[in-house]
C-alpha cells in the first residue's frame, strides 16, 4: 500500500530523518514508536507533503508520487486520512465543517452533501449530532480527538495516519478511542500508521511495530517479537528504563 525508501528530512540545520525505510502492507496496522522529538510526526507530515523532504522515495499503491503530475500527486495524497497530534481543527469553523473540510475545499463537494457525510462520521465515532454545530473551543479533549478521527475518516481513505490518538485523554476515554481505531482499522482493509506512546493502544492496534531512532527505523517486528527482543533500544523504551542507549546520546550532547 505504501512504501517509503531512504527518506531524508532536514529542518533548519537539523537532519531529522536520515534514511527512513518501511513498507505498509494491504490492511496492515503499523505502529511507530520512538522517543519524543525523534521525528515521528515529521515522518507522517513529510509523507503527506506537508513538510518537504530532502530526498527519498514514496510509493502509494505502486505509484511513485514524485513521478506523476502534481494534480495526480494531490489526489493520491488526499486518499490518506490523518488524525493530527494537535488536532489541527479550525476554531472558527463549526465541527461539521471541520470534518467536511477536505470534501468541500479539496473535492468541491456541495455543502449539504458534505454536511450529511460529516454528521454520519460524527455518529460513527459516537458523537451526538448536536455537536456538529458547536465550535472546537467548546469541546473536551476526548471529543476533539473524536472529531479529528471523524475528519480523518470523512474522505473514505484507504490509508490513515493517527498521530498520538490517545495522548492527554483519561484511561477510559483512551480505551474508547482505541476501540474506535480497532473497529475501523483491524476489522477492515484500511492500512494504518499510528504513532503512540500509549502501550495499551499499541497492544490493541498493532500488527507490526517499528522503532524510530536517530532518524532511521532501527527495528521492526510483531508485538510478540517486541516483547522478547533483546534489541537494547527497544528494550529500554518498552521497559521505560531511564539510562541506556536511547538516552546516552542525549547525555553526551
Ligand atoms: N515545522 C518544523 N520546523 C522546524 N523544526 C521542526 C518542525 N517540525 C518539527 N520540528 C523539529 O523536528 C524534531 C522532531 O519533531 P517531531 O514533532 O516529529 O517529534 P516527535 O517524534 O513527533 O515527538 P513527540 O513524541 O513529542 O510528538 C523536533 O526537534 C522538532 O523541533
Ligand atoms: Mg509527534
Amino acid at each position: 500500500m505504501l512504501s517509503v525508501r531512504n527518506l531524508h528530512v532536514t529542518l533548519g540545520n537539523r537532519q531529522i530523518l536520515k534514511g527512513v525505510d518501511f513498507d505498509l502492507k494491504d490492511g496492515e496496522s503499523l505502529v511507530i514508536l520512538g522517543c519524543s522529538g525523534t521525528g515521528k510526526s515529521v515522518l507522517l507530515k513529510s509523507i503527506l507533503g506537508l513538510i518537504p523532504k530532502q530526498y527519498g522515495k514514496i510509493v502509494v499503491d505502486g505509484i511513485d508520487i514524485d513521478q506523476v503530475h502534481k494534480d495526480e500527486r494531490s489526489k493520491i495524497l488526499s486518499s490518506i486520512g490523518m488524525l493530527f497530534q494537535g488536532g489541527a481543527l479550525f476554531d472558527s469553523l463549526p465541527v461539521w465543517e471541520n470534518v467536511a473540510f477536505g470534501l468541500i475545499y479539496g473535492r468541491g463537494m456541495k455543502l449539504q452533501d458534505a454536511k450529511e457525510i460529516a454528521i454520519d462520521k460524527l455518529t460513527l465515532v459516537d458523537l451526538d449530532k448536536q455537536i456538529a454545530l458547536l465550535y472546537p473551543p467548546a469541546l473536551s479533549g476526548g471529543m476533539l480527538k473524536r472529531v479529528g478521527l471523524a475528519r480523518a475518516l470523512a474522505s473514505m481513505p484507504r490509508i490513515i495516519f493517527f498521530d498520538e490518538p490517545t495522548t492527554g485523554l483519561d484511561p477510559i476515554t483512551s480505551n474508547i478511542v482505541n476501540d474506535l481505531i480497532v473497529k475501523y482499522v483491524k476489522h477492515s482493509d484500511l492500512g494504518a500508521i499510528t504513532i503512540t506512546h500509549d502501550l495499551t493502544c499499541l497492544r490493541k492496534i498493532a500488527d507490526t511495530v517499528a522503532f524510530l531512532f536517530d532518524g532511521k527505523i532501527i527495528w521492526t517486528g510483531s508485538i510478540q517479537g517486541m516483547d522478547c527482543t533483546e534489541n537494547p533500544y527497544v528494550r529500554q523504551f518498552i521497559d521505560a528504563i531511564p539510562i541506556g542507549p536511547l538516552t546516552t546520546k542525549k547525555h553526551l550532547k
